[in-house]
């Protein structure tokens, strides 16, 4: 890595030791951004999009790899139902510690998933009663929670991933609010594109015109602001075919003053 690729990445990872899981997920994951009465809520947006990628009968296999989890568990309701292993993975031991206590149920957690559990059982056209299987379903397929870099050429541990590579990757709001400028954004992209196996798909969720977002009170942390044609470059340069592409404008009152984001895009490419 360059001497100021180096310096910028450095940077960004002194900015997420303030990162604190409690208040990302108060911000992000709570009404107006998921409010499951309104079809223009964000939440429910990325839900239905995930929703639609899993069940289109394309993307199968055993693996799913989330990379960048964070402290959220929404990104993988859907895809828990057609992998039969799901390994879910951060950089920061505060969120993995966050997605272990809701995996070993022995209460704790900042967040109550139910109302994602009954949202996602329904998108499933099921009862919303069913959310205790999917719940159960989730806890028996997450094999495990283990550390991440997408800033190395390998990500995970080597002994991580069976040698073919995952069968489908989901990543949600991390390239992008995790690298110092595009390059190391594309560079990134390549770099969890060597975790996948030839002809696997990457479900790929992020922000538009996006500088910055609060990690926590006072921790503002920088982003990459991108647009859609440089998400489709990006994607290009790195060795992916786009499949689809969404986009969701934020209406004015889900701006709620916790970053600058217009926008959200949802990306279903496949690995050349
Ligand atoms: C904006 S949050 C996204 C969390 C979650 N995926 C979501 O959809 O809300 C960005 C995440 O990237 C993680 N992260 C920070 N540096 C990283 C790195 N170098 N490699 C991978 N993940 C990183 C942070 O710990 C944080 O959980």
């Amino acid at each position: 890595m360059e001497k100021g690729t180096e310096d910028g990445v450095a940077a960004m990872a002194a900015c997420y030791q303030g990162f604190d899981p409690v208040s990302y997920l108060q911000y992000n994951y709570t009404a107006p951004r998921a409010d499951f009465e309104r079809q223009d809520s964000i939440v429910p947006w990325k839900l239905a999009c995930l929703h639609r990628a899993f069940t289109e009968g394309d993307v199968s296999g055993e693996l799913l790899v989330d990379v960048g989890s964070g402290p959220t568990l929404y990104q993988v309701l859907s895809g828990c139902e057609v992998f039969g292993k799901v390994l879910l993975t951060d950089f920061l031991e505060v969120n993995r510690q966050e997605l272990k206590r809701w995996l070993q149920d022995q209460g704790g957690c900042s967040l109550d998933w139910t109302p994602y559990l009954q949202h996602v059982c329904k998108l499933e056209g099921r009862r919303p009663s069913a959310w205790t299987e999917k719940a159960a379903r989730l806890r028996l397929v997450v094999s495990d929670i283990l550390p991440i870099d997408v800033h190395c050429p390998r990500p995970l541990s080597p002994d991580a991933l069976p040698s073919a590579g995952a069968d489908c990757l989901v990543s949600c709001f991390c390239l992008e609010s995790v690298s110092p400028d595009l390059a190391a954004f594309t560079r990134a992209l390549g770099h969890i594109r060597g975790l996948l196996r030839p002809g696997g798909h990457l479900l790929l969720i992020g922000a538009l015109g996006e500088s910055y977002y609060l990690g926590g009170p006072g921790v503002k942390i920088p982003v990459v602001p991108l647009d859609e044609a440089q998400v489709c470059a990006s994607l290009k340069e790195s060795g992916f075919t786009l499949i689809r592409l969404e986009v969701y404008t934020l209406p004015q009152d889900m701006r709620v003053g916790v970053d600058d984001v217009t926008g959200v895009f949802f990306v279903k490419a496949r690995k050349d």
